[in-house]
């Protein structure tokens, strides 16, 4: 990434910059946006030299040493570092990803590392995430079904039929791609974005659901589902792999098929 520098209007500050310990020999600059509601101060850049032959190899290792031993206020998500729990995700050089499988060797330069974009800020990389659970929540994402299950077994699936739900369970909701959707951006408050909607799918692919006319009936709306213009960020963005867009397509036929 180019040398960048906050331009003159900008209401992000220049921060500290915390230099390398002596004798380092393979210095990193992470650059990390620092937001404090506590003191009220605009946003600052501050700025983390690091020496990689101390550090792990992931961007969620620098963000560990630099809390362990230069910085313990910076404040960030975490919990599994392996890209399970979802919640390191933030944007990091551009891109919004799970700092915990970001290597930092893929980063040319500086690494410059912000919180999720779009979403208040909590704290420094914590990003306020409320609104996309209580919208999870109105997707009643669990198995519903009218009839009881059999006496003496489970409910059963065909190969075929778990197959459906491949690239959908894997989801690990770290909101990486309706963060980084121009329509959620612009109308979060009434479209669900692409993360809700792949959850949404995940139920309605899945054969054990027998909710699936009322699950369809509940997005059909003009903005909870058809904001989606097919922009194809949410699936460039998703650090799991999966493909959100494709999940909201599969949704658009149902409708189409059911009128
Ligand atoms: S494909 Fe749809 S959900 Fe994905 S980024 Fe584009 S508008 Fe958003
Ligand atoms: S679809 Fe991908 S980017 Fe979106 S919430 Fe799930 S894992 Fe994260
Ligand atoms: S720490 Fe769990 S996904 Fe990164």
């Amino acid at each position: 990434m180019a040398e960048f520098s906050l331009p003159s209007n900008s209401k992000v500050k220049k921060g500290t910059t915390y230099p390398a310990a002596e004798g380092a020999k393979r210095v990193k600059t992470f650059k990390i946006y620092r937001y404090d509601p506590d003191t009220g101060d605009n946003p600052r850049m501050d700025s983390y030299e690091i020496d990689l032959d101390s550090c792990g190899p992931m961007v969620l290792d620098s963000l560990m040493k630099i809390k362990n031993e230069v910085d313990s206020t910076l404040t960030f998500r975490r919990s599994c570092r392996e890209g399970i729990c979802g919640s390191c995700a933030m944007n990091i050089d551009g891109t919004n990803t799970l700092a915990c499988l970001k290597p930092i060797e893929d980063v040319d330069g500086e690494v410059h590392i912000y919180p999720l974009p779009h979403r208040p800020v909590v704290k420094d990389l914590v990003p306020d995430v409320t609104q996309l659970y209580a919208q999870l929540a109105s997707v009643e994402p669990w198995l519903k079904s009218k009839t009881p299950p059999p006496p003496d077994s489970e409910r059963l699936q065909s190969p075929e039929e778990r197959a459906k739900i491949d690239g959908l369970w894997e989801c690990v909701l770290c909101f990486c791609c309706s963060t980084s959707c121009p329509s959620y951006w612009w109308n979060g408050d009434r479209y669900l974005g692409p993360a809700i909607l792949l959850q949404a799918y995940r139920w309605i692919a899945d054969s054990r659901d027998e909710m699936t006319g009322e699950r369809l009936d509940e997005l059909e709306d003009p903005f909870r589902l058809y904001r989606c213009h097919t922009i194809m960020n949410c699936t460039k963005t998703c650090p799991k792999g999966l493909n959100p867009a494709k999940a909201i397509s599969e949704i658009k036929k149902l409708m189409v098929e059911r009128r």
